[in-house]
């Protein structure tokens, strides 16, 4: 959890007075909402977008003024955490089912500070399955539309219930094997008619924070 927590704490250093910050979801971006909280508090004047209920009510909590889509037009700096990281900063994203949000969110950001522990950092992603946002109806015929397209879905459930996003969709876990590229994959996962959106986050990512169990934290450059 150390580690997780001073990434975020490097990552929180980026805002500034007066900016939109996007709010990750996930236990990482826990740490960055609190000590973003904590600046609020202080004084520092910046308004937030969340990606997901839980990171919404945690920033009320913390008090962090909150906005909505309907007031902005771009977010200056969003921070999240990821799943995997491989070394073109590509992204697995949506362990937490909040993908969909996240996106959204990273899409309209100019900067997206992902802030992870070093276990996330890969050569090329795919270890860990990734989710598939799904819409409930017909959901059978879409998780063979992914098996079609060489996945092993497994339909997400929290105990014997089928899990439902905040936006009310399915999650489909897929293990693909190593995915050589993210981006041909990204785009035919998202021409499948049911799917809303998955978890690969494509050239998106501006900065990668990694903290390390020793206690180290380093910000990686793009080799
Ligand atoms: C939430 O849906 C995810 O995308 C998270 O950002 C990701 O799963 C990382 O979560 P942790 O920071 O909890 O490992």
């Amino acid at each position: 959890m150390e580690s997780k927590r001073i990434a975020a704490e490097r990552a929180v250093e980026y805002v500034k007075d007066g900016m939109i910050v996007g709010l990750g979801t996930g236990s990482t971006a826990y740490w960055a909402i609190q000590k973003i909280g904590q600046r609020v508090k202080e004084g520092l004047n910046i308004h937030a977008i969340a990606t997901s209920a839980a990171s919404e009510e945690l920033a009320q909590e913390c008090g962090i003024p909150l906005l909505s889509f309907a007031d902005i037009d771009t977010i200056d700096v969003t921070i999240d955490g990821a799943d995997e990281v491989d070394s073109h900063w590509n992204l697995t994203k949506g362990g937490g089912g909040a993908l969909l949000r996240e996106k959204i969110v990273a899409s309209a950001s100019k900067e997206l500070i992902i802030i992870v522990d070093e276990s996330k950092i890969v050569e090329q992603l795919g270890a860990f399955p990734l989710p598939v946002e799904i819409i409930p109806f017909g959901y059978e015929m879409t998780i063979k539309k992914l098996q079609k397209l060489g996945a092993e879905p497994v339909l997400r459930k929290t105990g014997d219930h089928v899990y439902k996003t905040d936006n009310g969709n399915y999650i489909a876990d897929c293990r693909f094997g190593q995915i050589a590229n993210p981006n041909e994959l990204n785009q035919a996962l998202n021409l499948i008619t049911g799917v809303v959106d998955n978890g690969l986050f494509v050239e998106m990512a501006t900065h990668v924070i990694v903290g390390y169990m020793d206690g180290s934290v380093r910000e990686l450059s793009l080799s």
